[in-house]
């Protein structure tokens, strides 16, 4: 039975009754809506707005039917939305003290009760799991300290760095995201429960003790915008987007890093799939996967934003749309989350592969600029005459280790001693990279 109906004379179209309905989506707040109505029932029964008898029943019957939904043995259906659902479960129980449970509130504060209660916990699932990634990674770069690799700029070799400034790097990147999650944690932590339809309501309520009932650091200020407010959701899933945006370059950099080009890594097989007609396949699909679920997290945020602009205050319907672009999208990002800490922990990384790589590439050309400053050549000399050895390796098929001392000078004019064959040495220059927030200028255990 829908929850209204009084004041209509004919019945709703079964189109649009299947247009307007949002159980198919909303059934996810199962949970909190049942906790809310709890909260509220009993907040009526303490401010005897309904008798303590009746507050006590309904508590009782939401406790059962928030049973009868964990065990299966109720099936969450045939209703036009979850509030509507419970409410007639609770009437069917419970009889007539059910019909009290909607006193002094409204589908329009419940629902924003509801959905903010179910973006908390996941909040909370998301500092929980950003937290191990950021262990996780944290433990990768302490045993990787030594691991040297060359580092990219333009995705072309620049100078090299090791695997642990690589994933001290991502574990930046999180940390940010984690404190991102900290702070919009702390703005959605006020309860809108109360504030009715749009106006609040002319009964005694007790709105501080529902919010702290159900956890909430505080009530609400204003009821107006209460109702109507979902900058919560456009944070939390503007804050997902840059997770998001950080795994997918991870992904892309895991993807080019797996193919037989580069062979830097071997992702385990419990994150590849094979091909359906090439045998030899073994695809990083996992990876490509959250670089493409990356799409669906950034067009529920942009979705978001142009569901809210131009909506006047207060409640429209529009907004019921929120749940089903916020909220399958809140999962996948939480998900990925997941599996790249899994991931992680399943790679294999060439360590000689990686270490060789630095062998071509001209990966030291910026280290003999150095030395010839060190000569006290000027900068911008030394970047000229260094462009010209490379030229000329590149055209002897060399590299600038492979040069003799003769081939050196005729291009630096005599500056270039025998030592430059260990100061461009790829262990020395890796090691002289310690200025702080260089491979060897961070202290990884922090
Ligand atoms: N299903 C609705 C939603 O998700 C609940 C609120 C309905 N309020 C209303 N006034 N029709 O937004």
């Amino acid at each position: 039975m829908a929850l209204w109906g009084g004041r209509f004379e004919e019945k709703f179209d079964k189109k649009a009754y299947d247009f307007n309905e949002s159980l198919s989506v909303d059934k996810m707040l199962w949970r909190e809506d049942i906790i809310g109505s709890m909260a509220h029932a009993s907040m009526l029964g303490v401010q005897n707005i309904i008798s303590k008898d009746s507050a006590g029943n309904i508590v009782k019957g939401l406790e059962q039917i928030y049973k009868k939904i964990e065990s299966g043995e109720l099936i969450i259906k045939d209703a036009e939305d979850i509030h509507s659902f419970i409410e007639n479960e609770l009437v069917k129980l419970i009889g007539d003290d059910g019909k009290k449970l909607h006193t002094a509130r409204s589908r329009n504060d419940q629902v924003a009760t509801d959905t903010k209660l179910y973006c908390i916990k996941k909040v909370d699932t998301g500092i929980e799991l950003l937290t191990k990634l950021i262990n996780t990674l944290k433990k990768l770069a302490v045993e990787n300290e030594n691991t040297i690799m060359p580092g990219f700029t333009h995705l072309q070799k620049a100078q090299p760095i090791t695997l642990a400034l690589y994933f001290d790097a991502y574990k930046q990147m999180f940390k940010r995201d984690l404190s991102r999650f900290n702070d919009l944690r702390k703005r959605m932590d006020e309860c809108p429960l109360g504030s009715a339809a749009l106006a609040g309501t002319t009964y005694d309520i007790d709105r501080d003790f529902v919010s702290e009932k159900l956890g909430f650091a505080k009530p609400t200020d204003n009821a107006l915008d209460s109702v109507s407010d979902r900058d919560y959701l456009i944070e939390f899933l503007s804050a997902l987007s840059i997770v998001m945006m950080h795994i997918s370059r991870m992904s892309e950099e895991f993807i080019i890093w797996n193919s037989d080009e580069y062979r830097y890594i071997k992702i385990s097989d419990k994150y590849t799939t094979g091909s359906s007609i090439m045998p030899q396949k073994k695809n990083p699909d996992i990876c490509e996967l959250m670089r493409g679920k990356t799409a669906q997290v950034f067009g529920s945020l942009l979705s978001m934003l142009t569901l809210m602009k131009a909506l006047p205050l207060a409640y429209n319907k529009d907004m019921q749309e929120d749940k089903t672009i916020s909220l399958p999208s809140i999962n996948t990002a939480l998900d990925s989350i997941e599996i790249l800490n899994d991931l992680l922990l399943n790679i294999e990384f060439d360590k000689e592969k990686l270490k060789n790589s630095c062998l071509t590439g001209f990966i030291n050309a910026t280290d003999v600029a150095d030395y010839l400053v060190s000569k006290d050549t000027p900068f911008r000399d030394a970047h000229e005459m260094v462009g010209k050895l490379v030229l000329y390796a590149e055209k002897n098929k060399k590299t600038l280790n492979d040069l003799t001392l003769e081939e050196f000078n005729n291009i630096c004019g005599g500056k270039i001693q025998d030592d430059i064959y260990d100061k461009i040495s790829l262990e020395t220059i890796t090691k002289a990279r310690k200025s702080k927030g260089s491979a060897f200028g961070i202290d990884y255990k922090n």
